[in-house]
């Protein structure tokens, strides 16, 4: 059963005009090693409650979503998602009438289980457990270095069957990205040939442009809030040098003095949190370098990334975790993809892909770290992954996944995957998720134990983990990269914030 509105009841739990305020018992461990001598501890574990309190606004901003390569594949399909959801447009394909949705939308289209009536399971969308924007609402904006309209850059996309197309086109013609930052030294010289919508100048006189660009969006448009997502071409990874980006400091002081090293995401995610604008990066390219992250966090404006998981390695994160969990031992993991729409051909560049091999090459080691039965020390699968540009196949992405495990006894398993799907239309909804949890994040309140009050989440938002490849985490956090972990995560902060225990699974009520 599917309830779409609530209350929650508790003396712990006010709703006020403007706020949600919840008082919470957090509950933790604490471990002890009492020293045996020979390296040997006996260890002890006690539960630990320590008080929360969460305050939300419940206040529905205004959003506008600024996208950094709004001309792409991705940008152009979210974009036309979004309308033809809004608008109601259906279409004709062969197989019959098609109506607009969000599946694959975390938040717009997964369930919460918040409890049980009479035997039966009750579950409520995730995003009634929260007051969040209707992506629906959302104005949208960006740049982009092709010029291309959006009605013109979806038929090159070639992701929408041609009666959306044709539907959507009087919306989105007049829909042309702002000049982009472009630097040919970070992306792939494949890419030039469509560079003919590039800001002039200096660094500094770019940053600046981009900085008006969002006070210009948000008043035209009279928008409370603005989130900034890139999802332009994956760059190749910035060197990371003492006295050039390892602080704020130098940082801007390389913006000033014009350093080829300061990549354009860097720039854009720089102009983001000097305005005091969320900024998400979808793709795996280490954007924020040391110096941005001191700058996120001095001024205290959300960051989240890196890379959107939105194919292989979201199976990848669910596929480790089972074996591992199950006691199996994976050997050998060997993923090959291909792929034909543009990203792909930027990927052909050796430097570009490196960025996109790191950030697929971490995704298990949360996982094999969990289990030294299965894994000694250092030990770790083989692990290849391999990106190959194939134009025949268009947007539809080819992956290809052996997964070897040792199992009882000396046995071998090898599990063999093959997954084709358009890659923009699972990191359209990615896109939307990440930027309506980053928008939420900023209503929340949070005041721990060591808190004197109510204080914003760390800006570097770990609450996206469930979307990335390579999580973002504040400095001294655990990576999770685990999906079941990731998405219980995010639920339970949710759920904490309107007074409600995580789902723990346990039904004792029926034990
Ligand atoms: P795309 O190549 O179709 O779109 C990227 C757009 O960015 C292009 O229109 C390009 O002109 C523009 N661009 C490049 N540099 C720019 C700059 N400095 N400023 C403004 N615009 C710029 O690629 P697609 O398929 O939309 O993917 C976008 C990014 O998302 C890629 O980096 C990709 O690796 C990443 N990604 C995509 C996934 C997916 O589609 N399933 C999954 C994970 C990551």
């Amino acid at each position: 059963m599917l309830i779409d509105n609530f209350t929650v009841r508790s003396p712990d739990v006010t709703y006020t005009d403007t706020h949600i305020e919840s008082k919470y018992t957090y509950t933790s461990t604490d471990l002890n090693c009492e020293d045996l001598g020979d390296g040997r501890c006996a260890w002890t574990i006690s539960p630990v409650e320590s008080d929360f309190h969460f305050s939300t606004d419940r206040r529905i901003p205004r959003l506008g979503i600024m996208l950094v390569g709004l001309g792409g594949n991705n940008g152009s399909t979210l974009v036309g998602g979004v309308i033809a959801n809004r608008e109601g447009i259906t279409w004709k394909t062969k197989e019959g009438v098609r109506v607009p949705n969000y599946f694959g939308s975390l938040t717009q289209s997964s369930t919460c289980r918040v409890g049980s009536v009479k035997g039966q399971e009750v579950f409520t969308p995730f995003k009634t457990l929260l007051p969040m924007v209707n992506p629906n609402d959302i104005v949208f904006d960006g740049w982009d270095i092709s010029g291309m309209n959006l009605a013109d850059a979806m038929e090159r996309a070639k992701v929408f069957d041609w009666d959306l197309q044709r539907q959507l086109a009087p919306y989105m013609k007049n829909m042309k990205p702002r000049p982009g930052i472009y630097d040919p030294n970070f992306i792939a010289a494949n890419q030039s040939a469509r560079a003919d919508n590039c800001l002039k100048g200096s660094k500094r006189e770019q940053m600046e442009r981009i900085r008006a660009d969002l006070r210009d969006f948000r008043e035209k448009n009279a928008l409370d809030k603005i989130v900034v997502l890139w999802t332009a071409n994956t760059e190749r990874y910035s060197e990371i040098l003492i006295g050039l980006n390892d602080d704020e400091k130098s940082l801007r002081s390389s913006v000033d003095k014009n350093e080829p090293e300061i990549s354009p995401s860097t720039l854009y995610a720089l102009a983001c949190i000097d305005e005091g604008v969320p900024f998400i990066n979808g793709s795996p390219q280490n954007t924020f370098v040391p110096g941005l992250i001191d700058a996120a966090v001095r001024l205290n404006t959300i960051i989240g990334g890196d890379d959107f998981k939105s194919g292989q390695t979201k199976m990848k994160s669910v596929l480790v975790d089972f074996l591992v969990g199950a006691g199996i031992k994976p050997a050998s993991i060997v993923s090959y993809n291909h792929l034909g729409n543009n990203d792909g051909m930027n990927l052909s560049a050796p430097n570009c892909f490196r960025s996109k091999e790191i950030s697929k090459s971490n995704v298990i080691d949360d996982v094999v770290s969990s289990n030294s039965l299965l894994f000694r020390p250092g030990e770790h699968p083989d692990h290849v992954v391999v990106i190959k540009y194939v134009p025949y196949v268009g947007d539809s992405k080819r992956a290809m996944d052996e997964y070897t495990s040792e199992i009882f006894m000396g046995g071998t398993n090898t599990i063999v995957m093959h997954n084709t799907c358009e890659d923009s239309l699972l990191a359209a909804p990615l896109i939307l998720d990440m930027c309506l949890i980053a928008e939420l994040s900023t209503r929340i309140k949070i005041k721990g134990p060591d808190d004197e009050q109510l204080r914003g989440l760390h800006p570097v938002s770990s609450l996206l983990s469930y979307l990335t490849k390579a999580p973002l985490v504040p400095k001294g956090t655990p990576v999770v990269n685990a999906l079941s972990k990731q998405r219980a995560m995010l639920e339970n902060v949710f759920r904490a914030c309107i007074g409600l225990a995580p789902d723990n699974n346990m039904l004792l009520e029926y034990k």
